[in-house]
C-alpha cells in the first residue's frame, strides 16, 4: 500500500519575502556560454545584434530575474576597456587559455540583459585588476556624463547611463585557482579600497564581495569592509568534476541534496557570530549540481583544450538528477528567504547550464523545466508547514550509505491572494508517496517534472523526453490527494 504523507500548512506564519533573485542565472567566457551560446553574429537564429532569439525567449519564459557577467574565473584577468568602443582587439584570456575576441563587451552585455528583461549583474576584476579599473567601470555604466568613462560610452553611441545596480568585488580570490588569489588579509584591504571608490562614484549600487564559508575569511573581510557590503558572495558545485569529467549517478547526487541547506547554516552562523546577521546577505552567484569540465587548466602542458570542453556539453549528462537537486537547492534558499536574496545557477546556456544550444536550435534541459515551474506558479511568501512524517530514504554516494527524508517541500503563497502554492521533491529513485493536503479550494492543479527514469534527460532527438506534465485534481470533502512519482519535483496550485 502507497504510503500517506499528511500536510498542514500555517498560511498566518511567513517565514519571509522570497527574493526572485534566487532564479537568477550567470553566462561566463568559457567555451560556448557566451560565442556560440547566447551570441552568434550573422546566424538566421540572431537578431542583427548577434543575440540568440532562441535563447533569448526560454529565459524570457523563465523570467530571469538577474544574469551575472562576465566571469567566473575569466573575470580574475579581464579589463573591460578592452570590451568597448568601436575598434576592439582580441587577448589572450589567460584564465582559460583562449582567445577572446572581445565582441561581446559590457555595451553588449546590457543591451542583451535588456532584450531578456533582467537585471545586469557585473562582477569585476579584482585578481589582476585594481580599484580605479573596478571603479573606472563604474564611471562608464552609472554616470550620467560627468568623467572621461562616462564620455566614453556617450563617445561610444550610449547616451543614458546603464544603472547597474549590483556589483561584485572579485570572484572565488580565496583560491589557488584564480589568477591574482588573495590572502585573507590581502583580500580584506583591497575590498575595503575598492568598495570605497566605486561608492564614491555611485553610492547608489549594492556592492557584494567574493567569500567563502570560512571564519577567517569573514573575520577579516567583514571586519574590514564589512560597512561597505550588502551581500557575500558563495559559490557551490555539489558534484565536482572539474578534472575527471565523471559525472556520479541519481544516488550519489541526490545523496549531497542536503548539502545547499547546510552551506546556507553555516553562512547563517558565520554572520551572526561576526555581528552581520540582518545587515549583510548570502547571495550564491554561482550553483550547479555539477561542477564544470576543464581539465589541466592549472597544468603546464598543451593539450586539446576545446575537445575537453566540448564534453561539458553533452547533453545525456544532465537528467532528472540535476532537476531534482536544483529543486532541492532552490527549496533551501526558500526557507531561508530572510537570509539568501540571490542566486545565480551557472551557467545559463551551455556547459552545465539549463539550455543547450547549438547552430541547429536549442534543447531545454530537465532543470530548464523546475526553473519555468517554480517562476510561474510559486508565490513571493514563504509559510510555514508540517508534515505528518517523512520517511527516510537510503541512498549510496560512493562508498558510503546515506539516510535523507525522502521529501523536500515549501510552502507559499502571492501576498496579494489566498491561494497555497507548494513545491515538492520526492527525491527517492524508485518510490512513489502520497500528499494528503486539507484545502478550501475545490480544485488544485498539479504541476510535475519526473521523467518516465531517473536517468532520463532531453537531447536533439528526443528534446520532449522531460518536460512539465499538468492536471487538475478536485478537492473531496475538504482533502486533496496527490500521488507523487519516484524522483519528482512538483508544484501544486489551489485553484481559487
Ligand atoms: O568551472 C567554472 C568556474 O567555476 C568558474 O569560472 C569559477 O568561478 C568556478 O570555480
Amino acid at each position: 500500500m502507497i504510503n500517506t504523507v499528511t500536510l498542514t500548512t500555517s498560511p498566518s506564519r511567513e517565514l519571509g519575502t522570497i527574493s526572485p533573485m534566487i532564479y537568477g542565472q550567470f553566462i561566463e567566457h568559457f567555451h560556448r556560454v557566451v560565442y556560440g551560446g547566447i551570441y552568434l553574429p550573422g546566424h538566421k537564429l540572431a537578431n542583427e545584434q548577434g543575440f540568440r532569439m532562441d535563447v533569448v525567449e526560454a529565459l524570457r519564459r523563465i523570467h530571469v530575474p538577474i544574469v551575472r557577467w562576465p566571469g567566473g574565473c575569466f573575470v580574475s584577468a579581464y579589463h573591460w576597456k578592452d570590451g568597448v568602443g568601436l575598434s576592439r582587439e582580441p587577448v589572450f584570456d589567460k584564465a582559460w587559455r583562449v582567445e577572446d575576441s572581445n565582441a561581446f563587451g559590457t555595451d553588449e552585455f546590457i543591451a542583451w540583459c535588456r532584450l531578456v528583461g533582467c537585471e545586469p549583474y557585473i562582477c569585476t576584476n579584482a585578481g589582476t585588476g585594481s580599484a580605479e579599473e573596478m571603479s573606472d567601470w563604474l564611471e562608464y555604466c552609472n554616470l550620467p556624463s560627468q568623467g572621461k568613462w562616462a564620455r566614453q560610452r556617450i563617445h561610444n553611441g550610449i547616451k543614458e547611463p546603464f544603472k547597474v545596480k549590483y556589483w561584485s568585488i572579485g570572484n572565488e580570490n580565496w583560491g589557488s585557482h584564480e589568477l591574482g588569489a588573495k590572502s585573507a588579509e590581502e583580500w580584506a584591504a583591497l575590498v575595503r579600497e575598492s568598495a570605497k571608490m566605486m561608492l564614491r562614484v555611485d553610492p547608489s549600487i549594492e556592492l557584494l564581495a567574493a567569500s567563502i564559508l570560512d571564519l577567517n575569511w569573514n573575520t577579516r573581510l567583514l571586519q574590514n569592509a564589512g560597512q561597505y557590503l550588502s551581500w557575500i558572495s558563495i559559490h557551490n558545485y555539489w558534484d565536482v568534476a572539474n578534472n575527471d569529467g565523471v559525472l556520479s549517478g541519481y544516488e550519489a547526487c541526490i545523496a549531497r541534496s542536503l548539502g545547499p541547506e547546510q552551506d546556507i547554516t553555516r553562512a547563517r552562523h558565520l554572520l551572526g557570530s561576526l555581528g552581520f546577521l540582518g545587515r549583510v546577505r548570502v547571495a550564491f552567484d554561482e550553483w550547479n549540481l555539477r561542477g564544470w569540465h576543464h581539465p589541466h587548466f592549472m597544468d603546464r602542458v598543451t593539450y586539446d583544450i576545446l575537445g575537453f570542453r566540448d564534453r561539458n556539453d553533452r547533453n545525456s549528462s544532465y537528467t532528472m538528477a540535476d532537476a531534482v537537486f536544483s529543486a532541492c537547492f532552490l527549496n533551501a534558499c526558500i526557507r531561508n528567504a530572510d537570509l539568501v536574496g540571490m542566486a545565480n545557477s551557472s551557467p545559463a546556456v551551455n556547459s552545465r547550464g539549463l539550455i543547450y544550444a547549438d547552430e541547429d536550435g536549442i534543447v531545454l534541459r530537465p532543470t530548464y523545466h523546475v526553473f519555468e515551474m517554480y517562476t510561474n506558479y510559486l508565490g513571493d511568501t514563504a509559510l510555514s508547514y508540517q508534515l505528518s512524517q517523512n520517511p527516510e530514504i537510503a541512498l549510496w554516494d560512493r562508498d558510503s550509505l546515506l539516510r535523507l527524508p525522502m521529501l523536500d517541500m515549501v510552502a507559499t503563497r502571492n501576498r496579494t491572494e489566498t491561494a497555497l502554492r507548494i513545491g515538492i521533491v520526492n527525491r527517492s529513485p524508485e518510490g512513489e508517496i502520497m500528499i494528503d493536503l486539507e484545502s478550501s479550494a475545490p480544485e488544485v492543479r498539479v504541476y510535475s517534472v519526473s521523467g518516465t527514469s531517473k536517468d532520463s534527460f532531453n537531447d536533439k532527438e528526443c528534446p520532449g523526453n522531460v518536460t512539465v506534465a499538468s492536471c487538475i485534481l478536485p478537492v473531496v470533502n475538504g482533502r486533496l490527494q496527490v500521488v507523487l512519482p519516484p524522483h519528482s519535483v512538483s508544484v501544486l496550485v489551489e485553484l481559487i
